[in-house]
């Protein structure tokens, strides 16, 4: 399909540019994309993470969903579309920052495979990194840090995921973190050991 924007808009490729940008801050960009249920600990161990490499010097920025559902992403909901489109934009979002240089901490629930898989596609090979926040429905539950499971359970919350909305764990994620059964401190050094071995941080 053309459309007029596709006639009349034309990519303005500028002299400085992602390899430039990376090159000054010493840094390989890369996007990292947390995904797991409400209550897995996406956010937490993004944010800790974050913390270790701005320590180390690197430069990075976290993107998560409550805090961009407030902003970007305050005309979504929680319906299929609704999320297929949060994920779409947060994506370009995120290409965006990879493409200033900054190595991006991603954390959404994100519970369908082909939106993943479109983030995935929107960048360079090896680029993009899907990190499985596997923590079980049950202790999710447990947990309900935001009592929000109570919510959905008493049928307050429609469409809530892992309760009437379906959560799609990924097939081959780059990172498969136990995070039902490990401490945070423990679950940063898997992410920064698996860094490491991608060349990503040295
Ligand atoms: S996503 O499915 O579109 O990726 P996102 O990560 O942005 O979700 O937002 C999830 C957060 O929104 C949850 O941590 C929770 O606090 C809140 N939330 C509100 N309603 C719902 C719902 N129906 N399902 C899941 N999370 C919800």
């Amino acid at each position: 399909m053309t459309s007029e924007k596709d006639e009349n808009v034309v990519w303005h490729q500028h002299v400085i540019d992602k390899t430039y940008r990376a090159k000054l801050k010493h840094q390989r960009p890369a996007v990292l994309w947390f995904t797991g249920l409400s209550g897995a600990g996406k956010s937490t161990i993004a944010g800790a993470l974050e913390n270790k490499l701005a320590e180390m010097g690197y430069h990075t920025y976290l993107l998560d969903g409550d805090n961009v559902r407030h902003g970007l992403c305050s005309d979504l909901g929680f319906s299929e579309q609704d999320r297929r489109e949060n994920i779409r934009r947060i994506g370009e979002l995120s290409k965006l920052m990879a493409d200033a240089g900054l190595i991006v901490l991603s954390a959404f629930i994100s519970p369908h495979r082909e939106e993943r898989a479109l983030v995935r596609n929107m960048l360079p090979q090896g680029e993009f990194l899907e990190v499985f926040v596997n923590t079980s429905l049950d202790v999710c539950e447990q947990r309900d840090p935001k009592g929000l499971y109570k919510k959905a359970r008493a049928g307050e919350i429609p469409n809530f995921t892992g309760i009437d909305s379906e959560y799609q764990a990924p097939l081959e994620p780059e990172l498969d973190l136990p995070a039902g059964q490990a401490s945070v401190d423990e679950l940063v050094e898997l992410c920064l050991v698996d860094l490491k071995q991608r060349g990503i941080i040295k």
